[in-house]
């Protein structure tokens, strides 16, 4: 048996790595160390809770003491590193958080990989590192320049995980994926945002003009990317982990109102992001010639994924009524609408 300690594992990503871990390989355990902020939510898990080979620990990345004891208390092979602030809307309104998880945690992690040692550390970056990029696509080589506090505070993990490679010879190896969607994910990220106000039939907030691009990636191909990458993957590199799937926003948004039937109409196009980044592209071809591509088509896993949240209104409409109200009041209210 190999202990996966996966931190963040309460999250739309890392329950989902969780859940198609376990199913998936019977040699693992999972100790999930999570805190459970407003995006941890153990619902995520809740038919998980049960399985001999998972443990749930709640508790902060951050705290020395805690993370100490659990790799005191048992042999920790891989470290999976999931846990974050994540949302760039949040990071504008106040970064203080994302400075704490994204860098000081990471570093606490890294430093108890060191005292222990482990096989494998994972830090799960992301493809926002390299900052918006006008032409071409970025490759791992491609020089970081992250333009809002989130992508910042996560580029700082990401060297900071690097430099206990080369320092200190930790088998680290950093992933940088694309945007995510499925099951599980938080409504405050565009996808679901727009697939539960639709459901609601209230307006679907597009920032802009919409024809800002990211790369659409489905939360299952990722975490079989993740897979692949803890068993084939080198210490030291940085693997980008793309869905090979580049859209405006406008036109996702008009792909969810199609699948649910629904009028163009419900599109309200309001003030942008600021420091909004206009494109994001990853070259991923060091990942596809080590023998990995993902395997889901866009538009039959968008219908999926819509569907899921049809048939899970109970999962979602909680997390809309509770905490996430009052955000979207603070961050939606004061936008223009300017159409
Ligand atoms: P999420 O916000 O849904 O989940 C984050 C999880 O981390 C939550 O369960 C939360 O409780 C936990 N957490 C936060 N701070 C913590 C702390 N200090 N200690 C322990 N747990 C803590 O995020 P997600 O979308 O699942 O993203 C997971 C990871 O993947 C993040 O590192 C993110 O940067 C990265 N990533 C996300 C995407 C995407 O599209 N969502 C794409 C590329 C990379
Ligand atoms: O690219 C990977 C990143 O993808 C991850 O590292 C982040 O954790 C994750 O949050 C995501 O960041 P984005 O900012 O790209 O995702 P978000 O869902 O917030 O926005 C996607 C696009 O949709 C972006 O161009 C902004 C736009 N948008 C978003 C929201 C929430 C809107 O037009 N309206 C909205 O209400």
């Amino acid at each position: 048996m190999k202990n996966y300690l996966v931190t963040g594992g309460l999250g739309f990503i890392g329950s989902n790595f969780v859940r198609y871990i376990l199913t998936e390989d019977e040699t693992v355990k999972v100790i999930n160390l999570d805190k459970m902020t407003y995006a941890g939510n153990p619902e995520n898990l809740k038919d998980i809770e049960h399985n001999e080979n998972y443990s749930f620990v709640k508790g902060d990345i951050c705290d020395r003491d805690l993370v100490e004891k659990i790799f005191s208390d048992q042999k920790i092979d891989v470290v999976i590193n999931f846990a974050a602030e994540s949302h760039v809307d949040r990071s504008i309104e106040d970064a203080a958080g994302f400075i704490k998880t994204d860098i000081e945690g990471v570093w606490n992690l890294l430093e108890k990989s060191k005292k222990y040692g482990v096989e494998r550390f994972i830090q799960i970056s992301t493809d926002e590192v390299y900052g918006t990029i006008a032409k071409g696509s970025s490759d791992e080589s491609y020089p970081l320049l992250p333009s809002n506090p989130y992508s910042a505070s996560k580029a700082g993990g990401d060297r900071l995980a690097y430099s206990y490679f080369v320092t200190h010879k930790i088998p680290v190896i950093v992933t940088r994926a694309s945007n995510n969607y499925g099951c599980y994910q938080y409504p405050e990220k565009m996808i679901p945002l727009f697939i539960t106000n639709a459901l609601e039939g209230q307006k679907l907030p597009v920032y802009g003009d919409g024809k800002q691009m990211r790369d659409w990636l489905n939360v299952i191909d990722h975490c079989d990317a993740i897979r692949f990458i803890i068993e084939n993957g080198v210490p030291g590199e940085t693997y980008n982990i793309a869905g090979n799937c580049e859209k405006m926003n406008i036109d996702v948004t008009e792909k969810i109102l199609e699948i649910l039937g629904l009028e163009k109409d419900l599109m309200s196009f309001i003030e942008d992001r600021p420091g909004h980044d206009r494109r994001y592209s990853l070259n991923a071809d060091k990942l596809s010639l080590l023998g990995w591509k993902p395997k889901k088509q866009f538009h039959s896993a968008l219908e999926e994924t819509v569907l899921w949240y049809k048939n899970n209104e109970n999962w979602w409409k909680r997390l809309k009524d509770e905490e996430f109200k009052e955000y979207y009041k603070k961050n939606y209210g004061y936008r223009m609408d300017i159409k």
